[in-house]
């Protein structure tokens, strides 16, 4: 059986709030309350909800960006907690981000050259400045921009431009993994499909893997082999996107379904509408956490979360398949 690129398990992110004059702590924002998923090389796993389910946290804590509260995670067979201080250093060449404002994540005082070259640096990967601007020159015609533009600043460019930057910057340390948190949401449509396409040809030329997140299933659907459905910090539902899309199991993912503006007749059975506010991840509901929400809802769901499995015989990885207990 191929081995996981990253693989987490039963993996947890509380938040603790403090509160009143001595600054105790009252409560947890349970922002990632014991996940699991597998990354496999060259695939790209999509993870959508609602803002607030916990996607960006669950990106971060599982490249060890920020401290797990609990759980494993193994890269590439490896416990990535047990690294120490260097080691979490040297395997991070592997893991890189791109976020969801370009503009934000540029320095407005840093060249695109210097931008997408200090990483080059930091990582030891370039001798000289020379070899440096070279490295930079190549990403840059990899992205689709034009090497000329190499001593531009941030401002000089469009915002579909500036995030081609951004992947640009991921790129160019050759990683195995990107988190792409929202990386098209702030863009507009014509110019997202440009950047999804540059997105899937990267990942043929540099055999790279992603983790996918956005709000928009419809993105999802256009460049993830899987799709992680999350709700309050919660796996809701997961499963390839061929089959989430034909055959939605759980009422959550359903409901974000109805939410797609265009619709693909004969596709979506049951649809159904989200009413209500997401409830505090603080407090969340027992069980299946979606349950409050839920039009199908029965006693067993406050009793029982989504069911898990270990192994998805589809694909014949070691995956996490979730669905809805009363599948
Ligand atoms: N640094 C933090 N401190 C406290 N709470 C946080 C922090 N980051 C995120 N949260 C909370 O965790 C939950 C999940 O947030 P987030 O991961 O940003 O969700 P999403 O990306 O799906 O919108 C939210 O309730 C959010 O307010
Ligand atoms: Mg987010």
């Amino acid at each position: 059986m191929k081995e996981a690129l990253l693989e987490v398990r039963n993996l947890r992110k509380y938040f603790p709030i403090y509160s009143g004059i001595l600054r105790q702590k009252t409560a947890d924002v349970k922002a990632v309350d014991g996940i699991d998923f597998a990354i496999y090389p060259g695939d790209v796993v999509g993870m959508v909800g609602e803002s607030g389910s916990g996607k960006s946290t669950a990106g971060r804590v599982a490249i060890r960006l920020i401290e797990p509260t609990s759980g494993e995670i193994s890269f590439l067979g490896q416990n990535l907690l047990a690294f120490n201080k260097q080691q979490l250093k040297d395997v991070r060449r592997n893991f890189q981000m791109v976020f969801q404002s370009p503009y934000a994540s540029l320095n407005p005082r840093k060249t695109v050259g210097d931008a997408i070259g200090e990483a080059l640096l930091y990582h030891g990967l370039v001798k000289n400045r020379n070899e440096q601007m070279d490295r930079v020159a190549e990403t840059l015609t990899l992205v689709g921009l034009s090497p000329d533009m190499i001593r531009r600043y941030p401002h000089q460019f469009s915002g579909g431009q500036q995030q081609r930057i951004c992947i640009g910057r991921a790129i160019a340390i050759e990683p195995k993994l990107i988190v792409c948190d929202e990386a098209v949401s702030a863009l507009d449509v014509s110019v997202q499909a440009q950047v999804l396409n540059l997105l899937a040809e990267l990942k043929q030329k540099m055999g790279l893997s992603y983790l996918f997140i956005s709000h928009d299933l419809s993105v999802i659907r256009h460049l993830c082999d899987r799709v992680v459905v999350l709700y309050l910090g919660k796996v809701m539902e997961s499963a390839s996107t061929e089959e989430l899309f034909k055959n939605p199991k759980h009422p959550y993912t359903q409901a974000l379904l109805s939410a797609i503006p265009i619709s693909y007749p004969g596709e979506v059975k049951n649809r159904i509408m989200l009413k209500g506010e997401i409830p505090s991840s603080i407090n969340p509901p027992s069980g299946c956490p979606f349950r409050t929400r839920c039009p199908y809802a029965q006693p067993i769901c406050s009793l029982t979360p989504p069911k898990k499995e270990i192994f998805d015989p589809q694909t014949g990885k070691s995956d996490h398949v979730y669905h809805c207990i009363l599948d």
